[in-house]
């Protein structure tokens, strides 16, 4: 287990050009909505605006009340208040478009991209998802896609929407009441900029505190999902003290949080209100010696607190529009991964048969994850159509690796194999892996019911197919012995079901999948001698009239092969048949088999 898993959310980034024309292109998904975008752009403009003059009415009244009217408008105090009603109405309707424009834009546009990541993840090849974990990959295509969503939503629109009451507003005030404006102007940026440094080291405190809770999520998640593991070594206990001082740490800096946020807070009310204060200080010796209007005075208060409510929410507005443009970035260079299948054309499918000889020509290979070890050093297979070959060998030598590249699951280091002469290079991924069946070493099953999982080996294969795949599989007996039958839930991976059963039910997937070409990874390794005979059976039944390729530990169960090939280290050291190894003296195999039968 990993002990300091990364933490795949959300860091903040710093924005600069780079990554944000990177962002930039995630508007391709805006694009097909466009006409809702504007309309909800225009909407928050015009809506911002009307906001304005109605925030500059209340000032108005009061001058009117008061016998010096600013505007020669001639209105009364109650024309005021129809009128402000109007405004509000419009405000009101304006709103109601903007959110729903802009949520058809940020729903559509964001369930295109994912569907376009998900996609993009699913024709990755197995290299790709080797070299990621599960968790980064889900929280590409949920966190991230999340964050964009709410920033197209709504993180944009507020930004503008601030943007144009702060130009808007300084504008107004700045006109109405310049002196007022100016002492403003001259005190208020100074607690600003400190404010925002402070703000910032608050923010790394924060994200100190979010890493060690990350970390605590680690060890919950991984003890969680191995719970057996845990269990079998009976180390709850040492789990409990992990967990215990992880959260202890959390506590540690969060109280260290705690101290720098109330310094904040009491620097924000004495330093910030004090500022205030002393605005409407001079603002008062202003009107009383008549070089301003109460009712200005009044709309300058309103104005000064939409103002302040700008700036301060240009902060979060940022750091939120920063993260959103990580997001952007991740979810881009997944986007910008090239996949190894072209759904479009794996769609067509087709169904002409692949049968024919397989040959292995001097075969070189190294795990992409893993290129300096060679796994296999020149192998040469020759497999005719319709015969079996099998594959034995110590564990590690390589036997399941030359099924998997049968596969074309990863590219070749040197050498060729070839399906009826054409290379599988040459072969469209998707038609070659409808015509190989594999029942694997280990094998994975989805949660859902053994039905479904049975299933995926030919969706469209009717009940009687499923019942007699079932029961050629020899695990009809066991389903039915479930209450559920076919119904029955196997649990995450399978893990309500015994390995041999697992195996079994993997079996009967191949059969319905009916694929040419039959590799099977020690598809009877998990089970008693009297399954293995009836599962044998079963197999050999299976593999009538398939090329078929066999992983065998037990040599009892390959004796008939066509051939069998001795793998040792990456290197085929012997093959023959069954009687032909055995009469080398001091042979490979027959020192295996020797081992075996004694
Ligand atoms: N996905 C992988 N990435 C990197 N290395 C791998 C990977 N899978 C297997 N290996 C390495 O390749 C070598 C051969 O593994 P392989 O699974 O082919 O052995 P095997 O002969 O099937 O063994 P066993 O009988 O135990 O199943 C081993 O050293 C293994 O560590
Ligand atoms: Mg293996």
């Amino acid at each position: 287990m990993s002990r300091n898993r990364k933490n795949y959310d959300l860091d903040k980034v710093a924005l600069n050009q780079k990554n944000l024309s990177g962002a930039l292109k995630i508007f391709r998904y805006i694009r097909p909505h466009l006409g809702y975008f504007i309309a909800g752009m225009v909407l928050l403009v015009v809506g911002s605006l009307v906001f304005m003059v109605l925030m500059g009415i209340p000032g108005e009244m009061a001058n009117v009340a008061s016998g010096t009217p600013r505007f020669e408008l001639d209105l009364t105090i109650q024309d005021f208040g129809k009128i402000m009603l109007i405004l509000l109405v419009i405000q009101g309707v304006f709103s109601y478009f903007r959110t729903v424009f802009f949520t058809t834009v940020s729903e559509r546009g964001m369930a295109d991209l994912r569907k376009d990541l998900y996609n993009t993840i699913m024709t990755q090849s197995i290299t790709f998802f080797e070299q990621r974990r599960v968790g980064e990959l889900t929280s590409r295509i949920t966190a991230d896609v999340e964050q964009l969503q709410s920033a197209f939503s709504v993180t944009l629109a507020e930004f503008l929407r601030q943007l144009v009451i702060l130009i808007s507003g300084i504008a107004i005030i700045a006109f109405w009441t310049p002196k007022l404006s100016l002492i403003m102007l001259l005190t208020f940026p100074i607690i600003v900029v400190s404010a925002m440094f402070f703000g910032r080291y608050i923010r790394k405190l924060s994200k100190k505190r979010q890493d060690e809770l990350a970390k605590t999520n680690t060890v919950v998640e991984e003890t969680l999902q191995s719970f057996q593991v845990v269990k079998s070594f009976a180390n709850e206990w040492y789990e409990s003290v992990r967990y215990g001082k992880a959260v202890d740490r959390i506590v540690k800096i969060s109280l260290e949080f705690a101290k720098v946020r109330g310094l904040f807070f009491s620097f924000i009310i004495t330093v910030l209100f004090g500022g205030i204060f002393y605005i409407l200080y001079q603002g008062a010796l202003m009107v009383e010696n008549d070089t301003m209007e109460v009712g200005d005075l009044f709309s300058f208060i309103i104005y000064t607190g939409i103002l302040g409510g700008a700036i301060a929410s240009f902060g979060t507005l940022y750091a939120t529009l920063a993260s959103a443009v990580g997001a952007t970035e991740r979810v881009q260079n997944i986007l910008d991964s090239e996949g190894e299948i072209n759904l479009k054309d794996s769609k067509e499918g087709n169904n002409i048969s692949l049968a024919g000889d397989i040959v292995y020509k001097n075969v070189q290979f190294s795990y992409p994850t893993r290129k300096e070890m060679e796994i296999l050093k020149g192998v040469d297979l020759k497999i005719a159509e319709g015969q079996k070959i099998a594959l034995v060998g110590q564990s590690g030598s390589g036997k399941s690796t030359i099924v998997s590249l049968l596969m074309k699951f990863y590219p070749l280091d040197g050498g060729e194999i070839t399906i009826n002469g054409t290379s599988i290079q040459d072969y469209n991924i998707t038609h070659l892996r409808q015509n190989i069946g594999i029942v694997p070493q280990e094998v994975i099953l989805f949660g859902g019911t053994i039905k479904e999982n049975i299933l995926y080996g030919n969706p469209n294969a009717t009940e009687e197919e499923l019942i007699e795949a079932a029961k050629k599989s020899n695990s009809f007996e066991f389903i039915e012995s479930f209450p559920d039958g076919f119904e029955t839930i196997v649990g995450e991976r399978g893990i309500k079901l015994s390995g041999g059963q697992r195996q079994r039910i993997a079996i009967a997937r191949a059969i319905l999948k009916d694929p040419r070409i039959l590799l099977l990874d020690e598809a009877t390794s998990s089970l008693d001698a009297e399954s293995e005979r009836l599962v044998q059976e079963a197999l050999d039944a299976l593999m009538e009239g398939r090329t078929s390729i066999i992983i065998a530990h037990r040599l009892a169960t390959i004796r008939d092969v066509d051939q069998i090939y001795v793998l040792e280290d990456g290197e085929i050291v012997e093959n023959g048949t069954h009687a032909q190894l055995m009469d080398v003296q001091g042979g490979a195999y027959r020192s295996l088999a020797q081992l075996q039968f004694s």
